[in-house]
């Protein structure tokens, strides 16, 4: 496990280019089980979820190939179809791939799908959709595998998510492209990622339509091709650099901007005294533009203020004025970085706001919340942070605290970066680059 050593208290300025999506890139990686053909995918970042996903394929027979940030991708079928245990336990998005195997080679055993530690994160929606396709799942204690077959081949069905589910959407969308006949879902996610990959299908050959806002059609056809596709920026790291800026009291333009896509970001940003500038189409600059205040949020799905950015917002209201609260509707358990944040001297407390109907609000089953999840924090501020001894938990909780650090004074030592490796390429290459005292300490240095 690597460690950070960073020294905080100084403004961050200059250009930063983001990198690809990383939502979008673990997902056209899974869609190269579906053809036989090259698949090559430029911008393509260079993280740790990236990696575990071409383990996970070159396991199950793919040859992956990386030249920088273009991958290559063919499926030269070994007719292997069990997702190592110890990758699949450590990247929840490894499940994905029962949908391409049981509709090309008509079984799967996946594990238990892991990842960040973000709550329970089962993925019943998705197996309930693949059942109602005629797969045959049962879960295994005994060996922690779903064991899938679909004796008959995959069907084309009607079905309706009762609640959002992001990868849930992906995971029938990449099983019924092959399946036989029309799939409708209904509920279906809207963030951007997902029609990043309905694009990426089409252009192997897939018929996929988004019909309405939360409609999405697939008419099964009976092979894909090979593609090439240009991953579009992460959007979540725009998030983080206009955070940056703002508690820094920096000035950071960011190459890539994703802006149509953060209508919710920009106008909360804005509000809380963040200031940015529309530069050119793909350029904005974002800084302090006023005396920053306290503004609430309250998680949910696209379009909506997404949960991966309340983690980085927390951090900027321990620099406004007043009361802010979070309120996590998404995951049941997002606040672990709280804990961090008070050894910095953060004035913030949990609580459960009252909610007359949680299981139909929430849009994590409610049965899984357990005592001691807390789904809202209050922070109060401004506060000087200080430095401390940190450990990240997760991903953006890893992002979080390295922010934090950055807007403290004196030197803070982050542990756990491996967390942050996940979803951000070389990013204290990128700080460094924007005047960032940081420093990477390897495992047998640290
Ligand atoms: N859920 C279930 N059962 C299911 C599916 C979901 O209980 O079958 C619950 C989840 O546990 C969660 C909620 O429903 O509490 C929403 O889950 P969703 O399926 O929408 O999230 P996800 O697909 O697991 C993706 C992103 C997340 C992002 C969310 C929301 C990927 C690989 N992950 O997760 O990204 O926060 O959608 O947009 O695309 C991140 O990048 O840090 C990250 C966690």
């Amino acid at each position: 496990m690597d460690t950070f050593i960073i020294t905080g208290g100084k403004p961050l300025q200059g250009e930063v280019t983001l990198g690809g999506a990383k939502n979008v890139a673990l997902k056209l990686l899974v869609a190269s089980l579906l053809t036989d053909e090259e698949l090559i995918i430029h911008n393509v970042p260079e993280i740790r979820d990236v990696m575990l996903m071409i383990e996970v394929l070159t396991s199950l027979g793919v040859k992956v190939d990386r030249n920088g940030n273009t991958l290559t991708a063919k499926n030269i079928r070994v007719d292997q179809i069990q997702v190592p245990l110890d990758i699949g336990a450590r990247l929840r998005t490894s499940s994905m791939v029962i949908g391409p195997l049981l509709a090309r080679y008509g079984k799967a055993m996946v594990p238990n799908p892991g990842g960040c530690r973000i709550g329970a994160r089962p993925i019943d929606r998705h197996i309930t959709a693949l059942r109602n396709m005629g797969a045959v799942i049962d879960y295994r204690s005994d060996d922690g595998y779903f064991h899938a077959t679909a004796p008959q081949g995959l069907k084309g069905i009607s079905y309706k998510f009762s609640k959002n589910s992001h990868t849930g959407t992906e995971t029938i969308i990449l099983a019924a492209v092959l399946a036989k006949g029309k799939t409708i879902i209904k509920g279906a996610a809207e963030e951007v990622e997902v029609d990043e990959l309905i694009t990426f299908l089409n252009s192997m050959g897939a018929k996929v339509c988004r019909s309405a806002p939360k409609e999405i059609i697939i008419e099964g056809v009976t092979s894909l091709h090979g593609a090439e596709h240009m991953i579009m920026p992460d959007r979540n790291e725009e998030i983080t650099f206009a955070i940056a800026a703002a508690v820094t009291g920096g000035d950071i333009t960011v190459i890539g901007s994703q802006r149509q896509y953060l209508s919710v970001f920009l106008e909360t940003f804005a509000a809380a005294g963040g200031g940015y500038e529309a530069i050119d189409v793909t350029k904005t600059r974002y800084f302090r533009k006023n005396k920053l205040t306290s503004v609430d949020i309250l998680t949910q799905p696209h379009p909506g203020f997404m949960t991966d950015w309340q983690a980085p917002w927390a951090v900027l209201m321990t620099q406004a004025s007043g009361t802010a609260i979070i309120h996590e509707t998404v995951f049941e358990n997002r606040f672990g970085y709280a804990q961090e944040l008070k050894k910095m001297g953060a004035q913030i407390e949990s609580y459960d706001p009252k909610v007359s109907d949680p299981t139909g609000f929430y849009n994590f089953n409610w049965e899984d919340h357990q005592d001691g999840d807390h789904h809202a924090i209050r922070i109060q501020g401004p506060t000087k942070l200080h430095n401390a001894i940190l450990t990240m938990n997760d991903l953006r909780a890893g992002a979080t605290l390295v922010l934090a650090a950055l807007a403290a004074e004196g030197q803070s030592v982050l542990h756990g970066v491996e967390h942050i490796d996940r979803g951000y390429e070389k990013i204290e290459e990128r700080l460094g680059k924007l005047g960032a005292i940081i420093e990477r300490q390897k495992e047998e240095n640290a």
